[in-house]
């Protein structure tokens, strides 16, 4: 029987430079988009997906990561006292999501290395990546359907999605050999960032995936490539030509919460589906846009 994914390791060691000066003295991940930091919300997407055991790799500056899932007792005393039943119960749920680990990555040398961070504590069972910066628009459903393929096939699930030519420079980039009608491609080579003459596809890597736990020995193995980083798409490379890589095509929304437009983007779409501000949201927002066209 094959054991169900329950593992995830999110990289969130990077300085978020994209988005200065908001990320001078806090951690990208931690701005909020509406009530909840834009981590929350990748944390609550791979629970949904069935994941249990939370390891965030980290950097010196991300403390605040670290305390907004652990639990805070003098903030549930006060809120107690108060008897603000709804927000302390708000707060002790963020910690009952997972089992939360940190470990940091001690150097910034690129987002394999990030994800080699993780080895001890991923043993001999696939795990789950999830790139901190792109929050998804159904939630778990894109990283269910990839853990399905995974347990269907034991191979390795890279998340893609079809983009434009000119965006294909930002990306991984797969050689993909046949699509089934369930959106699952076996991948016969990747690449990190091509140019758009050398792109071997149209298909980006998202930030989501499912390994097994020979990646590590991969990544041992990884020289600098783009940007001078030790990049995991290099490491898939060396997947995708031994034990298998595939890809699982997903049609799915996701905003880049790492850079200022999508962000705003996220922010209002977002805020028109929460419960409890949407409609009034949404009342305001055609109001502001009213005024200004
Ligand atoms: C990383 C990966 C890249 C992937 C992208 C998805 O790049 O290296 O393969 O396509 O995330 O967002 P980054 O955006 O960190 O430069």
């Amino acid at each position: 029987m094959v054991t169900p994914v329950r593992k995830a390791v999110i990289p969130a060691a990077g300085l978020g430079t994209r988005f200065l000066p908001a990320t001078k003295a806090q951690p990208k991940e931690m701005i909020p988009l509406v009530d909840k930091p834009a981590i929350q919300y990748v944390v609550e997407e791979a629970v949904e997906a069935g994941i249990t055991d939370i390891l965030i790799i980290t950097s010196p500056s991300k403390r605040a990561l670290e305390d907004h899932f652990d639990r805070n007792p003098e903030l549930e005393e006060i809120l107690k006292r108060k008897g603000k039943t709804d927000e302390l119960q708000q707060v002790r749920d963020i910690t009952d999501l997972a089992t939360f680990h940190f470990t940091r990555q001690g150097a910034p040398l690129g987002l394999g290395h990030a994800v080699l961070q993780a080895e001890r504590h991923i043993g001999d069972e696939a795990f789950a990546v999830l790139l901190p910066d792109e929050i998804m628009v159904d939630r778990g459903e894109p990283l269910t359907k990839m853990i399905e393929t995974h347990v269907e096939t034991r191979s390795s699930v890279v998340g893609l999605r079809e983009v434009s030519m000119t965006e294909i420079s930002s990306y991984g980039c797969p050689a993909v050999e046949q699509q089934g009608d369930d959106g699952v491609v076996k991948i016969s080579a990747i690449v990190e960032k091509p140019p758009m003459d050398e792109a071997p596809s149209n298909l980006a890597v998202m930030g989501r995936y499912v390994f097994t736990p020979d990646l590590f020995r991969y990544l041992h193995d990884v020289r600098p490539g783009v940007g001078g980083e030790i990049q995991l798409t290099d490491a898939m490379a060396q997947l995708a030509t031994s034990s298998g890589l595939l890809g699982r095509v997903i049609d799915a929304g996701s905003y880049d919460a790492g850079q200022k437009l999508d962000y705003l983007r996220a922010t209002v779409e977002l805020g028109l589906q929460h419960d409890e501000l949407g409609a009034d949201f949404a009342v305001m927002l055609k109001e502001i846009v009213g005024r200004a066209t």
